[in-house]
């Protein structure tokens, strides 16, 4: 495995892999057995892996936490190489970024809901970074966790209208055993906090047995689901949401694929997840 951390060495050593299928993760660091399922499935799919850690500034709103977002790029490289990574992509902010922008992109649907909402700008950030990580790695493949399956239904959307030649595969959560979505957050939750946050996909999984069952509408299933969440949790949550998916939009009849998401704000932790689920109940597991 081999560590890179500019533009110069990167692009001389895809030189040399010019026939290969390229695998591509790209990451924030701090690595947790969701990235590390990205990283397998890429290692499986495709003759050389590629993993980006760069904790991105531009999707990070003013009064967020990147200079507290965890970091750990000696774990990050041991767990990389375990598992089968060829090259690890670890630019400073001077590289990716080593003047002002004289161009800026805007997602300009699909942002404003959600996880956008109370971070404007912050999917404006995911798409300049990926565009640039994409132009300079030139992958076949990108792997991304339906975790965040905002930001997979913005890169699915992303790619195709700019053409963009790489295939997203969108791959299942990775959770404790407990059920809680594996998180580099997760380190910031009390104990307490742990326990009560199984509310989450609790809740989640409450609402896909609902649709399931056939036997309500839209309201009374997100309803049901807020009670159900909060039988465990005093936590007021920051959204509480079933819409289509990948298109993110309201519903009233559930006629296609949707998507039940939550956020909630602990001490000092904002955690979210999400079940993708058919219009027959059944939870999706993958998404390309
Ligand atoms: P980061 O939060 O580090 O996540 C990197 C990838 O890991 C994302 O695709 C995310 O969905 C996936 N992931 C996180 N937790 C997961 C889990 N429990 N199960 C499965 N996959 C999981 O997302 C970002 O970084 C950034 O926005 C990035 C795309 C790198 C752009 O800066």
């Amino acid at each position: 495995m081999i560590i890179i951390d500019n533009l110069n060495d990167m692009q001389k050593e895809l030189k040399q892999h010019k026939q290969k299928s390229i695998g591509y993760v790209p990451t924030m660091g701090f690595l947790h057995e969701g990235h590390l399922s990205l990283i397998k499935e890429s290692v499986k799919e495709n003759d050389l892996t590629v993993l980006s850690i760069f904790v991105n500034p531009l999707q990070f709103g003013p009064n967020e936490d990147f200079e507290t977002y965890p970091r750990d790029p000696k774990h990050d490289e041991t767990l990389a190489e375990k598992y089968g990574v060829d090259i690890i992509f670890m630019p400073t902010t001077e590289v990716m970024y080593p003047k002002k922008l004289t161009f800026s992109i805007e997602v300009t649907q699909k942002a404003d809901i959600l996880c956008g909402k109370s971070r404007p700008g912050h999917f404006d950030g995911v798409v300049t970074v990926l565009l640039k990580l994409f132009n300079i790695i030139q992958p076949s493949n990108a792997y991304f966790g339906m975790k965040d399956a905002q930001q997979l239904a913005i890169v699915h959307a992303f790619v195709e209208e700019f053409n963009l030649p790489v295939n997203i595969k969108g791959l299942a959560t990775v959770r404790e055993p407990s059920g809680l979505a594996k998180s580099s957050r997760n380190v910031y939750l009390s104990e307490d906090e742990k326990d009560s946050a199984v509310s989450l996909i609790e809740s989640l999984t409450y609402g896909a047995e609902l649709i399931k069952s056939n036997k309500y509408n839209v309201n009374e299933i997100l309803e049901q689901v807020k009670s159900k969440f909060s039988e465990k949790n005093n936590t007021s949550f920051e959204y509480l949401e079933l819409l289509s998916y990948p298109d993110l939009e309201k519903v009233t009849k559930i006629k296609s694929t949707v998507i039940l998401a939550i956020a909630v704000k602990y001490k000092q932790a904002r955690l979210i997840d999400n079940l993708i689920i058919d219009k027959n109940g059944n939870i999706l597991t993958e998404f390309n």
